[in-house]
């Protein structure tokens, strides 16, 4: 995977103007976006093709804050970013899209997401190159590792303009779930919220 870090040497907390710059599928009709968080559940763009996917070498964690979806500046809730871990499978969905689509997509990750360029590999067989957005560790909004309760409790606790934290955990976990993917990291925080929830 690469990025076109030349120009974003690091990532503010507004990540729109960042983003603008990367010009890796410029003179491209089509390009490939990954979704494996909110834009796995919840697409929300208008798309060519639809298409269950994975990428290699990133695991999805809850690592990210969410200033501007699933909490506030005051109280930031916890979102998906992906970190690279040697071996590891992100399951999620491909979307093929036209370049104007990322006038919005920029916008709505704009809270620490950087478009990196990675390979796809496709559920049904063959692989593209593509996009994907990530929240790496040097961003503004980061929070990373943390107790399996204790995220449980920041999203049980956290709502912004998008609804509230939980939602979004919850509707990860049934989409991969009716996707057929199990992601260990997502389903323990899944049950810890429920156990949350009953009152345990
Ligand atoms: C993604 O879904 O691919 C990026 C993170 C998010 O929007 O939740």
């Amino acid at each position: 995977m690469s990025h076109d870090a030349s120009a974003t040497p690091s990532a503010g907390l507004d990540t729109t103007a960042a983003n603008r710059l990367m010009d890796y599928f410029d003179h491209h009709d089509q390009v490939w976006l990954f979704g494996y968080g909110s834009l796995l559940y919840k697409a929300g763009f208008p798309w060519l093709e639809c298409r269950p996917a994975a990428i290699h070498g990133w695991a999805r964690r809850f690592w990210q804050g969410s200033h501007d979806h699933r909490g506030t500046p005051g109280a930031p809730g916890r979102v998906a970013t992906l970190v690279p871990e040697p071996g590891a499978v992100c399951d999620g969905m491909a979307y093929l899209i036209t370049p104007a689509v990322f006038d919005q997509l920029d916008i709505r990750e704009k809270n620490g997401y950087l478009r990196f360029v990675t390979e796809l590999y496709f559920d049904d067989g063959g692989r593209e190159e593509g996009l994907v957005y990530i929240a790496t560790e040097d961003n503004e909004a980061w929070l990373g590792e943390a107790p399996d309760h204790h995220i449980a409790r920041q999203i049980a606790d956290s709502s912004g303009p998008s609804g509230p934290n939980r939602d979004y955990l919850l509707q990860l976990a049934a989409t991969l779930r009716a996707l057929g993917h199990a992601d260990e990291h997502v389903f323990a925080l899944e049950r810890a919220l429920l156990n949350l929830e009953r009152g345990g």
